[in-house]
Order: structure tokens, then C-alpha cells, then sequence
């Protein structure tokens, strides 16, 4: 995994690499190993990408960003699920600023734009001996920035799209860099949830007919709450969904 530059960005140390198996499992190993808040990696390219629920992550080299940080600092347990919901709300608004399609959010982890997917967020963390807090979390982030040349694989082709329309010069690195600021300022208010709101109006489900799995239960989405649970309307009355998924047809 040769190491090709590093840069700074605000709080955080960010190595590039050419090609990792993921950059959540070097984290991890970092993260194991005492690296400090902030330690952050980007892979031109990953072998073993992976998204949440087991799944993995297309991350072909040329197209992408697949980046991921590591947070070291005093996070209560019960703020730890709101940190995949804050990174989405950064990401978005830091691509837009680069210039890509209107964002839009999907519960709880995707990004879509044009009706693809464009963006999906993996947050894995480990909590004190205590239970109190936790004692690290990894944001790892992995933008489809610009269609590959060759489109994309059989399984995703339906779903997966582009945030940009098509590259332009240091696309990757200055959506990193965007990225890693609105990162940075937005988990400064984590606690005072103001981010919800960004959050909220970027929902693609709310006022959407979705099926909630895996039970292929068919429900209404009438928003998202202060703890960013979905708010469903289903046959059997409201629900608050905390996590998994729910599926739309676009
Ligand atoms: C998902 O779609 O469910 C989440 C995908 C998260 C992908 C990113 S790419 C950078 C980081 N490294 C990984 O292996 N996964 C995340």
C-alpha cells in the first residue's frame, strides 16, 4: 500500500494511498494501534470496499472518492448514530459547493442525485469499556464522482450514477478537501443537532410511498425526527425506524 502524498485539511492529516483493501479497515488498524483524531486516508483505488449491511463498494480507480477519518474525541454513545446522518448533510453540501448535481439525501447513509445513487457512508466505531462514549469512530465516505469510462458493474448499473457531470482538474482532491472542512465545522455543533434541519431538507423519502425491509412492509415517510429516525406511517400505525433500510422505486 505505497504511500503517494499527504495533505492538511483543517484538523485533519490526510495520507493518500494508491490502493488499499478498504480505508475503513486501515483506519481500524490505526485507530488500534493509538493514531490520533483527525488521521485520515484516501485510496485511489480499494479491493475490498465495503458498505453497510455486508455489502461492497465499487471503487475503481480514476472515478472516485474513497476516503475515511478517524474521530478520537469526547462523542456521547447517544450521539454516536447521528454521525453517519452529519456526514451525509457535509458531503453533500461540499460536493454542491464543488459544483456537482443537486444532492439529495436518502435514510440513512446514501446520497442520490438525478435518482442514483452517488455516495454511500460507512460508520464504524468502537465504544469506551464504560459504555458512556465512544472511544473512536471511522467516517469513511465513498463518492462515485464521474461515470467509469466503462460504466458500471451488472449488479449496481441500475441504481449507481455520478455526482458530477464530468471530471475536471483535481476534482478528487478538491472535493476531499471540501468534504473535510464542512466535516470539520459540522461536528462542532454534533450535540446541538442543528445539521437535522440540512438533513431534513435534503430527504428524498419524506411525503414517498417506500417498502420498510426486511419485512416488505409498505409505509409512508412523514419525516425524520430529532434523533434522525425515520418517521413511517405503516398499516399498523406510526413507527420510528432506527436503522436498516427501506427501499423506493425511482
Ligand atoms: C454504503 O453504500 O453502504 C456505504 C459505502 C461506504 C464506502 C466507503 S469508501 C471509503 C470507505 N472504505 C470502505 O471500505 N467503505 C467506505
Amino acid at each position: 500500500m505505497p504511500e503517494i502524498g499527504k495533505f492538511r485539511v483543517g484538523e485533519f492529516a490526510v495520507t493518500e494511498y494508491d490502493s488499499l483493501d478498504s480505508t475503513n479497515n486501515l483506519l481500524k488498524k490505526l485507530a488500534a494501534e493509538g493514531a490520533p483524531d483527525g488521521t485520515a486516508a484516501i485510496a485511489l483505488t480499494q479491493t475490498g470496499g465495503k458498505g453497510r449491511l455486508g455489502r461492497s463498494f465499487f471503487s475503481p480507480e480514476g472515478c472516485g472518492l474513497y476516503m475515511s477519518v478517524l474521530l478520537r474525541r469526547d462523542i456521547p454513545v447517544g450521539l454516536a448514530k447521528l454521525l453517519t446522518p452529519l456526514a451525509a448533510v457535509a458531503v453533500a453540501e461540499a460536493l454542491e459547493r464543488c459544483g456537482s448535481k443537486k444532492i439529495g439525501i436518502k435514510w440513512v447513509n446514501d446520497l442520490y442525485a438525478d435518482g442514483k445513487k452517488v455516495c454511500g457512508i460507512l460508520t464504524e466505531s468502537q465504544i469506551c469499556p464504560d459504555g458512556s462514549a465512544l472511544n473512536w469512530a471511522v467516517v469513511g465516505i465513498g463518492v462515485n464522482l464521474v461515470e467509469p469510462p466503462c460504466g458500471y458493474p451488472e449488479g449496481i448499473k441500475d441504481r449507481a450514477g455520478a455526482a458530477f457531470e464530468s471530471a475536471s482538474e483535481n476534482l478528487r482532491e478538491r472535493a476531499a478537501r471540501e468534504i473535510l472542512l464542512s466535516l470539520g465545522s459540522r461536528l462542532k455543533s454534533l450535540g446541538s443537532r442543528e445539521f437535522i434541519e440540512d438533513y431534513r431538507a435534503r430527504s428524498i423519502l419524506t411525503d414517498r410511498e417506500v417498502t420498510v425491509l426486511p419485512e416488505g412492509i409498505p409505509a409512508r415517510v412523514k419525516g425524520i425526527d430529532g434523533d434522525c429516525r425515520l418517521i413511517v406511517d405503516t398499516p399498523s400505525g406510526e413507527r420510528l425506524l432506527e436503522s436498516g433500510e427501506v427501499s423506493l422505486k425511482l
